[in-house]
């Protein structure tokens, strides 16, 4: 199913898409351009921590502020945090529709990104959340705070070293018991992005389940929503010698 053609956005909307399909009903928009690129090819512009996101705030506002995709499976998600829990949305873009789920879910909300046209944005229309502007490379999170974070578009966008280091970071950050969502296609690929034109790749589920046992997570499960994305629930034990809870989004496939 996954990557390229699979994932895609319904109805418009979404992180990025493939330009020559924004006008066309027929054809929904492409939310990662296909084909598959080799996994060796990087097109990185290192000076750009935002991954190309800074350039196309724009467009990518305008295109993603209609779109409700990944709204109903935070919205299952955070059913499982605590009233009022703390939860950072990393690559929070301008908080539509994540941030806003989190929020009316009636949960703290800390958005982190790389744009500043994009936090300016956040912090205009989720005044209840706070915000940063910086990397997820460069943040900094206080030790055992967050009873969940949510990366949505964002973990295929950042270097394999820079995922195994995010995946490293919310580790360090979660409270016992944390959750940690995120999306990526489940088969490990490189593509183009068809808004930045940077190449992102996903390591793949086999790859990214041993980088949440490294650091403590279990896999509890994994979906994928109407526009094809695919999402990794991880959670912490809520002791040492605790099982973790597994996670209750519907539909959600059990990881074995
Ligand atoms: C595909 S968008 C997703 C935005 C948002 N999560 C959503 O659901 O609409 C990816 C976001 O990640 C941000 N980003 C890219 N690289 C980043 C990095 N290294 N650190 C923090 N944010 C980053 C971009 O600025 C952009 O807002």
């Amino acid at each position: 199913m996954l990557p390229g053609p699979a994932a895609r956005l319904t109805p418009p909307g979404g992180d990025t898409q493939n330009p020559d399909d924004r006008d066309s009903e027929a054809s929904p928009p492409i939310l990662h351009s296909t084909p598959p690129l080799p996994t060796e090819m990087t097109n990185r512009a290192p000076a750009d921590p935002s991954n190309g996101y800074e350039a196309i705030a724009g467009d990518f506002m305008s295109i993603r502020s209609d779109s409700a995709t990944g709204a109903d499976t935070v919205r299952a998600w955070a059913r499982a945090l605590p009233r009022g829990g703390a939860v950072l949305d990393l690559g929070c873009g301008h908080g539509v529709p994540i941030s806003k789920t989190l929020i009316e879910a009636g949960l703290s909300v800390h958005g982190i990104d790389a744009s500043s046209r994009l936090i300016a944005a956040f912090r205009a229309r989720v005044p209840d959340a706070t915000a940063a502007r910086t990397t997820v490379e460069d943040m900094e999170l206080p030790g055992g705070s967050f009873d969940g974070a949510v990366a949505w578009g964002l973990m295929f966008l950042l270097a394999p070293e820079t995922q195994a280091m995010l995946i490293r970071k919310v580790a360090a950050t979660l409270k016992p018991g944390g959750r940690f969502l995120f999306t990526a296609p489940r088969q490990a690929c490189a593509w183009r992005d068809s808004l930045t034109g940077q190449t992102s790749v996903s390591l793949g589920a086999g790859a990214y389940r041993e980088l949440l046992e490294a650091e403590g997570f279990v896999l509890a499960g994994e979906t994928e929503d109407e526009g094809q994305n695919h999402y990794y629930f991880a959670t912490l034990p809520d002791r040492e010698d605790d099982k973790p809870t597994i996670i209750t989004v519907p539909d959600a496939v059990q990881a074995s």
